[in-house]
């Protein structure tokens, strides 16, 4: 056709950011692409609200995300949750889309289903925005390290978690207080206990060791302990021992009856202050990729908020239309490997 024709799921802190940098800056994405960009509807719960700051026309906002995905070459999901979401992109697949989404959540517990329906298809699907917002991180692991072993990954990917045990830590104040800020700031999930209690970081976790480890892991697979618990004391507790509270997700590869296992976890850890970890600030995350060549690799940047996301999300809306224009695709999901897994799922 003419244009790559865009439909976007979702204008709140996300989808808004990426649809102002696609108005403002389409003259520069068009020539990255190869062809004219027609963003053809926004899909949203509420039609009457103001959005003209994302510079869209009035007219392309719609609560007919259904009718939306099908006249689309690409579809832009940043609405969150599984339903409808999952069921919009299954239909946008099989229209013939490609996909990009952020959406954690659906990936952690359907990856493979949608995997196999992109692969099945010819779609890509794209999301590096899922884990650790603005971090290239999905990609060197999926193709940069494909020709190494990775062992382990260690990291802080919940932005919310670690602004609230950041500012905890620097200010001694109560969780509470700390979490209704990192929601103003546009960090939190729209429930922001999947933050608090740590299931958000679980799905981070199950997609980043699918990847490492060439096995389908779920979020279910991944045993998880929140930050809830942690109160002041504890903060100032770890503070004079020269520790801080941080909450890491945890991938690795385990020796399990004379072969290996993947074992996958999230919780609060006490590390030292000099460690690389324990000096990641605000909604900033980290994380740790140790390999069998490489060695040891270190991601850092900021791991949620609008544009640090719409970096991401853009990046892959790029790369997915080009491969509409020029031809050529994503790399598959490769489960070869499907070690047994230790953890809740395996227990
Ligand atoms: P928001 O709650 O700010 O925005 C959600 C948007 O989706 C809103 O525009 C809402 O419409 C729309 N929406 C929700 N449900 C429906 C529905 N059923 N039909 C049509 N439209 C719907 O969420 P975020 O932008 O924060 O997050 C979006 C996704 O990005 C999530 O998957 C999240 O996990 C992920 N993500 C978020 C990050 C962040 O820092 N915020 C970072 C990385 C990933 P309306 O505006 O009318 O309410
Ligand atoms: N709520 C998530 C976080 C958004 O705080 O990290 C980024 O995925």
């Amino acid at each position: 056709s003419e244009s790559v024709r865009i439909a976007l799921l979702g204008c709140g802190v996300v989808g808004g950011a990426v649809a102002r940098r696609l108005t403002q800056a389409k003259d520069e994405f068009e020539a990255r692409v190869g062809r004219r960009l027609e963003i053809v509807g926004v899909a949203v719960r509420d039609t009457s609200k103001d959005r003209s700051d994302t510079g869209l026309d009035a007219s392309l906002f719609t609560t007919d995300a259904e009718e939306l995905v099908t006249r689309a070459d690409l579809v832009i999901e940043l609405m969150g949750g599984i339903d409808p979401s999952k069921s919009l992109l299954q239909k946008a697949i099989e229209s013939g889309a490609s996909v990009v989404t952020a959406n954690k959540a659906l990936l952690g517990q359907h990856g493979a289903e949608l995997y196999e329906l992109a692969e099945e298809h010819g779609a890509d699907l794209y999301y590096e925005a899922a884990v650790a917002g603005a971090i290239p991180l999905i990609r060197p692991l999926r193709e940069s390290l494909a020709g190494d072993s990775v062992q382990r990954v260690m990291g802080i990917v919940n932005g919310t978690t670690n602004f609230i045990l950041d500012k905890m830590d620097r200010t001694g104040a109560d969780l509470a207080d700390v979490l209704a800020e990192a929601q103003e700031l546009g960090y939190a999930e729209a429930d922001p206990t999947a933050d608090v209690e740590g299931h958000d970081a679980q799905a981070k976790a199950a997609i980043l060791a699918s990847l490492a480890f060439h096995t389908r892991v779920r979020t279910s697979d991944v045993a998880v302990e929140g930050i809830m618990s942690v109160t002041a004391d504890d903060i100032r507790a770890a503070r004079r021992i020269g520790c801080v509270i941080k909450l890491l997700a945890i991938a690795e590869l385990v020796d399990k009856d004379g072969g290996q296992a993947v074992s996958v976890r999230v919780h609060p850890t006490l590390i030292t202050r000099s460690h690389p970890l324990g000096s990641v600030r605000d909604a900033f995350n980290a994380v740790f990729v140790e390999t069998e060549l490489a060695g040891e690799l270190m991601f850092y940047g900021r791991g949620a908020g609008g544009d640090p996301t719409a970096s991401a999300v853009l990046g892959d809306v790029v790369q997915a239309a080009r491969h509409k224009v020029h031809g050529g695709r994503g790399p598959g999901e490769s489960a070869y490997a499907n070690l047994p897994i230790e953890g809740v799922g395996a227990a």
